[in-house]
């Protein structure tokens, strides 16, 4: 399988010991992961949560407990409500979830209000990180950083013409970053709109009457995977082609139907499969797919799983870290009251500081070490 691997995700476990006592440290995490052939982030969550809590330095320390609740819809109005039943629980954080933008960016809204630290896992939205909240830490890289990678990758390949499929309107301004170095260099990037009916062969067409041979397509996994079956239809995936993927989910992308396996498909997968969990994890993760998905064959863990998890540990590290100088209470607070969390700002301030790792990773890779190809 190609693929530019960046290393990891998952954090090292740093736990460190502190004196605590045996009070529960609660989490909430809002989900929206359906219960039928899962991206498994309930069970990654409660991997996380179990792993810490079985560790020897936790010992007679504050339980984690990770609240669970159910999205049944991307609404606003609903996740509110959820908000305002899981404020009056005391939690240090609210995690997720990985594709409702509106709900997410209401309980960003809550969060902030509440100086509550909030963790996204899902790919930026254009318009909604412009106003950002200071509670709000996306784990998942930046639409900067993968600019900065893909541009890396045509560094690499000395390529100084390429096509970009956009499934979406916004993708220009996602990838503003990968189109300035275009700009600069005088290289030539066509750049191709799907339309509403979603139907890319006209494109392809175009494309292939063009003969450019590297196509950047920024689409989510499912829409990337229809443009490569339409392109192997139209005879495209010979060795002559490139095709270099934006979404992080290359792990999940199936490529066994495609004729030609002399073609360059890459794509960037950022699990650190050194890590000393990760086998374990992506095991419990298959058997568990095995378990509620029988009829499709289970290709890898999602991402937003890994990053749930990641998001566990670095929550609690950084109340651990931090109650070692500061006497970190947890607080009910509710959605009728002005009050806030006292300790979300300085959580906010060491998690920022402490979560600098990918962005730099998904970069260096992309440079150094370059693709590898089928
Ligand atoms: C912080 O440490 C104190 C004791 O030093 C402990 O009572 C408290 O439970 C700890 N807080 C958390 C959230 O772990
Ligand atoms: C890109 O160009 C450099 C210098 O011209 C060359 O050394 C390198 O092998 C080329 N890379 C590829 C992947 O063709
Ligand atoms: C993927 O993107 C397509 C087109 O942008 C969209 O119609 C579809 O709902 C998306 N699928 C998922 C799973 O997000
Ligand atoms: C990947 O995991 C290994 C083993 O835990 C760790 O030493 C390394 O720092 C991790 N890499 C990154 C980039 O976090
Ligand atoms: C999932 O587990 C099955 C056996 O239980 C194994 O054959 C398969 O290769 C695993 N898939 C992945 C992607 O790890
Ligand atoms: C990423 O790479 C670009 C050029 O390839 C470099 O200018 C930039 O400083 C790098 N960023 C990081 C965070 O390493």
């Amino acid at each position: 399988m190609p693929r530019v691997s960046a290393p990891l995700v998952l954090l090292p476990a740093w736990l460190v010991m502190v004196a605590c006592s045996p009070h529960s440290l609660r989490i909430a995490a809002i989900l929206d992961d359906p219960m039928e052939c899962s991206r498994g982030e309930r069970l990654s969550i409660t991997l996380a949560k179990n792993r810490i809590n079985r560790a020897p330095e936790r010992l007679g320390k504050a339980k984690v407990e990770v609240d669970i609740f159910e999205l049944l819809r991307d609404s606003e109005y609903e996740t509110a409500e959820t908000m305002c039943q899981i404020l009056p629980k005391g939690v240090v954080a609210v995690l997720g979830p990985s594709s409702s933008p509106a709900s997410s960016s209401i309980i960003s809204n809550i969060c902030g209000e509440k100086e509550v630290p909030h963790f996204k896992v899902a790919p930026e939205e254009f318009v909604k990180f412009q106003f950002q909240r200071f509670t709000t830490l996306n784990l998942h890289p930046s639409n900067t950083d993968i600019s900065v990678a893909v541009a890396g990758i045509l560094n690499f390949f000395n390529c100084t013409t390429a096509c970009l499929i956009c499934a979406k309107a916004e993708c220009l301004l996602n990838l503003e970053k990968l189109l300035r170095q275009f700009l600069i260099s005088k290289d030539t990037l066509s750049v191709r709109m799907l339309d509403d009916t979603r139907d890319p062969t006209p494109l392809l067409k175009e494309i292939r009457d063009d003969k450019t041979a590297t196509i950047i397509i920024h689409a989510n996994a499912s829409m990337s995977h229809t443009i490569l079956l339409k392109a192997a239809e139209l005879g495209m995936v010979s060795a002559y082609y490139t095709y270099i993927f934006t979404n992080l989910e290359f792990s999940l992308q199936r490529m066994d139907s495609l004729v030609d396996d002399r073609v360059n498909i890459l794509g960037f997968s950022i699990f650190n499969q050194s890590h000393a969990f990760f086998q374990e994890f992506a095991q419990s993760l298959n058997q568990s797919w095995q378990e509620n998905c029988d009829h499709v064959p289970f290709t890898g863990p999602a991402l937003s799983s890994a990053l749930l998890f990641d998001a566990v540990y670095a929550v609690v590290t950084a109340v651990q870290e931090l109650n070692r100088s500061q006497e970190i209470g947890v607080k009910p607070l509710s959605c009728g009251s002005a009050q806030i969390w006292q300790h979300g700002t300085s959580l906010m301030n060491y998690l920022r500081m402490n979560w600098k790792v990918l962005p730099a990773t998904l970069n260096s890779t992309a440079k150094a070490r370059g693709p590898t190809t089928l």
